[in-house]
């Protein structure tokens, strides 16, 4: 089984855990990234059994709106019932480092609005301690090297993802080298820095389920 094979099969997975929910007022909340797109695409059969979705970037809107959802500003939807979405990395205790796609502004912002994250990942997203995908930070471009120095104080060894725009106009740096041993202390003190929009950490709001795909098959894990 290929890494997208299993891809794939969490994504079906994650379906069947969230075809219930789908009901005429229902809107639900859809990550970014190779996973999220699997799960995109297996909403199309029931793209007219529900409201309409929440996408956490506008490369899912777009592929959202293309399998016929419809898809809705998360300031008219309120909360959400579940959000799916991919992660980098998740710990036994469900934090996440997220934000490989640049996406992880407005993915922790749905994430928030959401009331259950299932997270949708194959086997190699599965570490001991987080740290070891550099750490994703959406910074404003004026304050990229002030933000990298002070980084640099927490021991990282950030890299500036050249090229890259978020969705929201900003800049990525990716933080190499962190054993991140404390990830709700450090997500709150890296979102303390000026000029940090967000931070790839998923740890003060982690994820609830994870299911993880195998070559065996989908695992439905339990935080430790
Ligand atoms: C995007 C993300 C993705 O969830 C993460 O990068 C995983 O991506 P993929 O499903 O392609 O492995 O955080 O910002």
């Amino acid at each position: 089984m290929t890494a997208d094979e299993m891809k794939q099969a969490v994504a079906l997975a994650a379906l069947e855990l969230v075809k219930p929910m789908l009901d005429k007022d229902a809107i639900i909340g859809i990550g970014t990234g190779s996973t999220a797109n699997h799960f995109i695409d297996a909403l199309k059969p029931y793209a007219g059994d529900f409201a309409g979705a929440v996408a956490s970037s506008d490369a899912s809107a777009e592929r959202l709106r293309a399998v016929g959802v419809d898809v809705v500003e998360l300031n008219s939807a309120g909360t959400l019932p579940v959000y799916v979405d991919g992660a980098d990395e998740f710990d036994p205790h469900f934090n996440l480092i997220k934000g490989g796609g640049a996406a992880l502004t407005r993915e922790k912002i749905v994430a928030a609005a959401s009331q259950t994250f299932i997270c949708i990942v194959d086997g190699s997203k599965q570490v001991g301690v987080l740290g070891e995908f550099p750490l994703p930070i959406e910074v404003i471009p004026m304050a990229r090297s002030l933000v990298a120095r002070e980084l640099v104080k927490l021991g990282g060894d950030p890299v500036y993802r050249e090229g890259v725009v978020t969705d929201n106009g900003n800049v990525i740096l990716d933080v190499h080298n962190l054993s991140i041993v404390d990830p709700k202390g450090l997500e709150a003190k890296i979102n303390n820095l000026p000029g940090v929009v967000c931070n790839g950490l998923f740890a003060l709001r982690g994820a609830d389920q994870v299911l993880m795909g195998t070559p065996n098959g989908v695992e439905s894990l339990i935080a430790k």
